[in-house]
């Protein structure tokens, strides 16, 4: 069996072979938010099925393809559906894409998702900034032997979320006069929403928004180098004792509805790299 190394180089190889730019960001974009893709200068797209050692996403609102050109002004190449861990992927293979954007010579990555907002203060169709996080998905993507080439054995984690980035985002918050808070994201393995139990405990744990993915590409995404930078979109409100039934086309409609504020910020933080170069 191929070692991750090796999968990396087989992708990047069948990237580089439809288009030879070289990324400076990765992007992910998350449930119902994958139309930010349509704002890219598209030089290349490839299905997901076409890319070696990818997965193919099962998820509904997840469209499944690469998408590589220029947006605003930088080139990037962006996911357009990813992967979770309720789909049945290993972490391991969820966050390859990741490790082949850094192989590609991006050095940040942009992630979205959709998320219920468990902090009272927020409302639907609202963003956050991802300031940290808590991994309750009982596995991590590091898990294994390490391979010294891909990163170190045990990847500092006291600030995963780039801090320059963060500050760009919020004031293009309130320049656009639009809310984002900063706060703390806990994800969990899903698919079931979480029962009004579990809501109380992870708001007591400390956490403002709970989704369930996101958090093993951003520790593959620290573990290889990248700065991150990521939004929560929060589809709708978990408040444990003001609890009403999840509707999950609903969910899917507020990410939708919430989007142009995540291109704002998402295209910002990437107008800012395109004119600071680092
Ligand atoms: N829980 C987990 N993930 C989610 C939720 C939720 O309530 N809402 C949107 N994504």
């Amino acid at each position: 069996m191929l070692d991750l190394y090796d999968k990396i180089q087989d992708a990047v190889g069948a990237i580089r072979h439809a288009w030879d730019a070289t990324p400076r960001a990765g992007v992910i974009l998350g449930t119902g938010l994958g139309s930010l893709a349509d704002q890219i200068e598209v030089q290349a797209s490839l299905d997901y099925a076409d890319i070696p050692h990818f997965p193919t996403s099962t998820a509904t609102s997840h469209r499944g393809r690469l998408v590589c050109g220029n947006l605003k002004g930088l080139p990037v190449v962006a996911m357009e559906g990813r992967f979770h861990q309720y789909e049945g992927y290993p972490l391991k293979q969820i966050t390859l894409p990741v490790r082949v954007m850094q192989a590609l010579g991006a050095d940040v990555l942009c992630v979205s998702q959709a998320v219920g907002g468990m902090n009272p203060y927020y409302q639907p169709g609202d963003v956050m900034v991802l300031d940290d996080h808590i991994n309750l998905m009982g596995d991590n993507p590091l898990v294994g032997v390490n391979d010294d080439r891909l990163g170190p054995r045990f990847p500092d984690m006291s600030a995963p979320y780039d801090k320059e980035l963060m500050e760009v985002a919020l004031e293009i918050a309130r320049r656009e006069n639009f809310v984002a808070h900063k706060g703390v994201s806990v994800a969990v393995t899903g698919p079931c929403l979480e029962t009004r139990a579990e809501y109380r405990f992870l708001r007591m744990i400390g956490a403002d928004v709970v989704g369930m993915s996101t958090v093993p590409e951003v520790i593959v995404a620290v573990h290889c180098g990248l700065r991150v930078f990521g939004v929560a979109v929060v589809t709708d409100m978990c408040l444990p004792d003001a609890l009403e039934p999840a509707n999950v086309d609903k969910i899917i409609a507020t990410a939708g509805s919430a989007e142009p504020k995540l291109r704002a910020l998402f295209e910002g933080v990437l107008e800012h790299l395109a004119n600071t170069g680092v």
